[in-house]
């Protein structure tokens, strides 16, 4: 593609896609609707680490460099700067129509009153009419100050409750019918969760949302999301890297620096962190992996066009899995509960 520009300025700016990769190049997946989802988003998650300006400013530049699905949340305090951001982007000549949007209820807003009106705060945020996809972030409701430690609890921070859950989601539901939404969807929920939302439900979700890596593989959650129709959607698909220090404990892995992907890394003349993205998406999933440097989402777009991976990387990559989940959710434990386990229901008991 030519034409140029790669300055946030002027209404009249032209987003255009110079060094980047064509994004009618990018696959796509298609979601039970009918609505197609670009396999890779970028994601907006500062984890602490990254001001709001440097996350925004890398959204500009990876629409400008042919990323167009974005992965937002209203906790990561960071919507109204990258609304500035889609502004622009769209001012430059993207059609909203080949942007993917996608945004998240916080764990504090599930009440029935909180849910139109939280959605409508991110979407004058982001400066959008609709999103494409609207999430309930976690399935717990609590509160919790902003850079917590690990050890940080809310006295009232409550085990799941289906019956709030679905109050919750029909409001969710009440979003897609005035037209403010175009998808829902589920994040960290377990297979027992799902069931049952899906048993009562009346809009299906679209996506789960849930931690993927070489290193969490999460196979029957996995297999189950997909034989539902449903799209699993990968966080943290890079192992992330850069997460607040709560999220880390002694046991973790660094699924990048496992032998099996550097050898392929190695192999296919690419970075370790790409290797990690096509599997996913040759595995069925749409990763949406953080980063606001430019040689790193880059690197990553431009792979996802590039080679495949073999029938064989994609075994030896089934084979490295090793159950290590980051993203534990200590500081959403309710009075009572005995460990972070009782988040993900272990042997797909619903903890109370
Ligand atoms: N639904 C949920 O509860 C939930 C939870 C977590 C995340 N998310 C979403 O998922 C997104 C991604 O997850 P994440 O940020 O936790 O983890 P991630 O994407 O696995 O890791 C991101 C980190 O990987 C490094 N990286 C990126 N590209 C690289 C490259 N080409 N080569 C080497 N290193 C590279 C960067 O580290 P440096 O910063 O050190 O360069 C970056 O900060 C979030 O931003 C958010 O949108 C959702």
């Amino acid at each position: 593609m030519s034409s140029s520009i790669d300055k946030e300025k002027s209404v009249s700016t032209t987003i255009t896609v110079e060094h980047g990769v064509d994004p009618t190049k990018v696959a796509t997946k298609t979601i039970y609707t009918g609505a197609k989802i670009p396999v890779i988003g970028l994601g907006t998650f500062g984890s602490d680490k990254y001001s709001d300006e440097d996350v925004a400013k890398a959204v500009l530049d990876a629409a400008a460099h042919g990323y167009r699905h974005f992965d937002c949340a209203s906790v990561y305090g960071n919507e109204k700067r990258i609304g500035q951001s889609l502004k622009t982007i769209l001012d430059g000549g993207v059609k909203r129509e080949d942007l993917f949007i996608t945004s998240k209820l916080w764990n504090d807003k599930h009440a029935e009153e909180d849910v139109i009106p939280q959605c409508k705060q991110s979407l004058k945020d982001l400066q959008l009419d609709y999103l494409d996809l609207y999430l309930i972030h976690w399935p717990f409701l609590n509160h919790h100050a902003k850079g917590v430690s690990a050890d940080a609890r809310d006295l009232q921070a409550k085990p799941y409750s289906h019956d709030a859950y679905m109050k919750t989601w029909r409001q969710m539901e009440k979003l897609v019918e005035l037209g403010l939404v175009r998808h829902i969807g589920t994040s960290n929920v377990t297979k027992p969760k799902l069931e049952l939302i899906l048993r009562d439900a009346k809009i299906k979700p679209a996506v789960n949302q849930m931690e993927l890596h070489p290193h969490f593989q999460q196979p029957d959650l996995f297999e189950f999301v997909t034989k539902q129709g449903i799209i699993p959607v990968a966080f943290s698909p890079l192992g992330s890297p850069s997460r607040p220090e709560r999220d880390r404990t002694p046991t973790d892995s660094v699924p990048m620096d496992d032998p099996v992907i550097v050898e392929i890394a190695h192999r296919l003349n690419i970075d370790s962190a790409s290797v990690c993205i096509i599997w996913a998406i040759q595995r069925g999933a749409v990763p949406i992996p953080f980063s606001v440097k430019r040689v790193q989402y880059l690197n990553i777009l431009k792979a996802v066009v590039g080679e495949r991976l073999t029938d064989d990387d994609m075994q030896k990559i089934s084979a490295i899995e090793r159950n290590n989940r980051f993203i534990k959710g200590h500081v959403f434990l309710w009075p009572g509960a005995k460990d972070w386990n009782a988040l993900w229901d272990r042997d797909d008991q619903i903890s109370e």
